[in-house]
């Protein structure tokens, strides 16, 4: 999968409502030099997450849009390809935030080196990267669980959510988590820790289906879709439940926000706390949740699953199926071999 010219995506046009392949472009240009201080790497993997989609609007907001006609950046893991910078060297590997393109110059500074070791590389953009340190601090940070809670989680069988079941049950609670297909359900339970799960788009009623996967209610809201789903965990939780809101997908691709959830006054009822936070707000337990996370993979106590797409020109596709919900896990698309 070696490459003569760099192709990138870039941003075509702003999406409104559903992003669609129409918004992207694809180039290409020659392999760029590194000046002194940058590293020139081929990337091998590169990360297409949720958040991407609310980059693509022209709003103000923890992190800046992404620019019409620019190459859109994305987490990846590269490999040196000439080093003008002190810190690394020819095949050296690395990871960071860099472009949607087969090669990216960078300030070595900006660049951290992995190691190809137990775990499979790509993992340093899923479970060892920052889905896997958003389940953990969204999890034991955010909402505080500890042995005994009960757990629900939306998006449960996603590339956060398939993080939060297990470590959940390591940590002693009991943990339930819907999904959108009866296959992802089943890997819930096989797979991610979950004692419990339910496909929301067959339920009939999300409140009672919320009620039977954690029949003495939620005292953790691990919370990724927002929406009805939203609405009906809240009904189920417990006094003093604490929610870490992760995320709402399901807003993502709405032209107008969504209104709602209803039953707020059970907020104050239930004594709760809802809690919103972004992960690169908390880099202080990176090194504790990589290093606990290393040891529950070799330990056989934590699994992960990848959708892996393949070439950069598939990229958009991707970024669109995993919006759409057809990965299971994280969603990755691979660019290239290692040398
Ligand atoms: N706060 C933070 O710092 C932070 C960091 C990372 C991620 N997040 C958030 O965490 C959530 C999960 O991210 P991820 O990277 O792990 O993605 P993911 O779960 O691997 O992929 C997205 C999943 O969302 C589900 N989904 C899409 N539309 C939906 C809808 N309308 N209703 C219900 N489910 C829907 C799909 O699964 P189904 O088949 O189950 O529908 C899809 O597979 C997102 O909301 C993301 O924005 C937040």
């Amino acid at each position: 999968m070696s490459q003569a010219v760099n192709k990138q995506i870039r941003l075509a046009s702003r999406p409104t409502g559903w992003v669609a392949a129409n918004n992207f472009s694809v180039t290409e240009e020659a392999i760029p030099k590194p000046a002194d201080g940058q590293v020139l790497v081929r990337n091998i993997f590169m990360s297409v997450d949720p958040y991407m989609r609310g980059r693509m609007n022209d709003v103000k907001s923890y992190i800046p849009p992404f620019q019409v006609g620019a190459v859109l950046q994305a987490g990846v893991v590269s490999q040196v390809v000439e080093s003008k910078y002190d810190g690394l060297k020819e095949g050296d590997l690395v990871t960071g935030m860099l472009g949607w393109e087969n090669y990216s110059v960078t300030d070595g500074r900006l660049v951290r080196q992995v190691r190809s070791g137990p775990a499979p590389l790509s993992y340093h953009l899923g479970i060892l990267g920052m889905p896997g340190m958003t389940a953990y601090v969204g999890l034991t940070k955010i909402a505080e669980a500890k042995k005994g809670d009960n757990v629900f989680v939306t998006a449960a069988s996603g590339a956060v959510g398939s993080v939060v079941g297990q470590l959940a049950r390591i940590h002693g609670c009991r943990v339930a988590g819907s999904a959108g297909s009866d296959e992802k359900v089943s890997l819930l339970k096989s797979d991610f820790g979950y004692n419990a799960g339910f496909n929301y788009k067959t339920s009939k009623s999300l409140t009672e289906s919320v009620q039977e996967a954690c029949p003495k209610g939620v005292d953790v809201l691990f919370e990724n879709v927002g929406g009805d789903i939203f609405e009906a965990a809240l009904w189920n939780m417990r006094d003093y439940g604490r929610v870490a809101l992760c995320g709402m997908i399901s807003n993502y691709n709405m032209e107008d926000p969504q209104p709602g959830p209803r039953g707020m006054m059970l907020i104050i009822g239930r004594r709760l706390t809802i809690r919103g936070f972004i992960v690169s707000d908390h880099p202080k337990w990176c090194d504790e949740y990589v290093r606990k996370a290393i040891g529950w993979l070799k330990e056989g106590r934590l699994t992960y699953r990848e959708t892996i797409a393949e070439g950069i020109e598939n990229a958009p596709q991707a970024f669109i199926d995993m919006l759409k919900g057809k990965n299971t896990g994280k969603q990755i698309v691979q660019l290239a071999d290692i040398d």
